[in-house]
């Protein structure tokens, strides 16, 4: 049975989780958050008291148990999705996701849940690493203003009251980390649409991707 990938890649805030939820509702197809992976990897290291500077201590991905639940991640039995959006966890996740052990055992993961189903995958380097003969590639962008105050917003929702000069600065301080990084940085596919969300509305941006997805099957 052919399936189909829709890789949507993207920096800190562009939107990207909420538009690749909103696609994968749209088209009845599994939607992956794989930040979420890196992040759970990073929760569960900081728990461990390990050193994130340390690779070789990473070696209990192997023994770690991913599931999705409704669009909720599971770890090792457990609902994680709350705390892995914590500051701590996204202060340190690019330094995680830059060992290549790691992106090496998720990126392996990844490949494998894509494999026989139709899929919406969001990340950094899904379009050009994880699923490189995906049908569909999109890079979502915005200008760094805009980005802060989404995450400004998303925090004060859920009564989290981070400045937002300072949600700026450790936006700036990730995008910084994951594109100039070794291992899979942060880049657009060659092939991907390249959208500018700075000005649209997420109705928008979902219809933009809905017209260039004509053919699914
Ligand atoms: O939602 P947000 O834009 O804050 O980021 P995320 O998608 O949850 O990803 C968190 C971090 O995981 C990123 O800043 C990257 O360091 C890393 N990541 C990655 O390296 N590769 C991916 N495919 C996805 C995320």
């Amino acid at each position: 049975m052919k399936t189909t990938q829709i890789a949507i890649d993207g920096p800190a805030g562009a939107g990207k989780s909420t538009i690749a939820r909103l696609v994968a509702d749209l088209f009845d197809f599994t939607y992956i958050d794989t930040g979420a992976m890196y992040r759970a990897i990073t929760l569960k290291a900081m728990r461990m008291n390990i050193e994130l500077v340390d690779e070789e201590a990473f070696g209990f991905l192997d023994d770690t148990e991913f599931s999705y639940v409704e669009g909720r991640l599971h770890m090792d039995g457990a609902d994680v999705s709350r705390d892995i959006r914590t500051r701590e966890v996204s202060n340190n996740v690019s330094l995680v996701s830059s060992h290549r052990l790691v992106r090496k055992k998720l990126v392996e993961r990844q490949k494998c849940i894509a494999k026989d189903q139709d899929i919406v995958m969001d990340g950094r380097d899904i379009g050009y690493n994880v699923l490189p003969a995906a049908d569909y590639k999109f890079f979502l962008t915005a200008n760094v203003k805009t980005r802060a105050l989404r995450r400004f917003r998303e925090n004060e929702e859920q009564g989290l009251h981070i400045p937002l000069e300072d949600l700026e600065s450790e936006i700036i301080a990730r995008d910084d980390f994951d594109t100039n990084r070794i291992h899979s940085p942060l880049k657009p596919a060659n092939d991907a649409v390249i959208i500018d969300t700075s000005n649209m509305r997420i109705e928008d941006v979902v219809k933009t991707i809905e017209s260039i997805v004509k053919e699914v099957d």
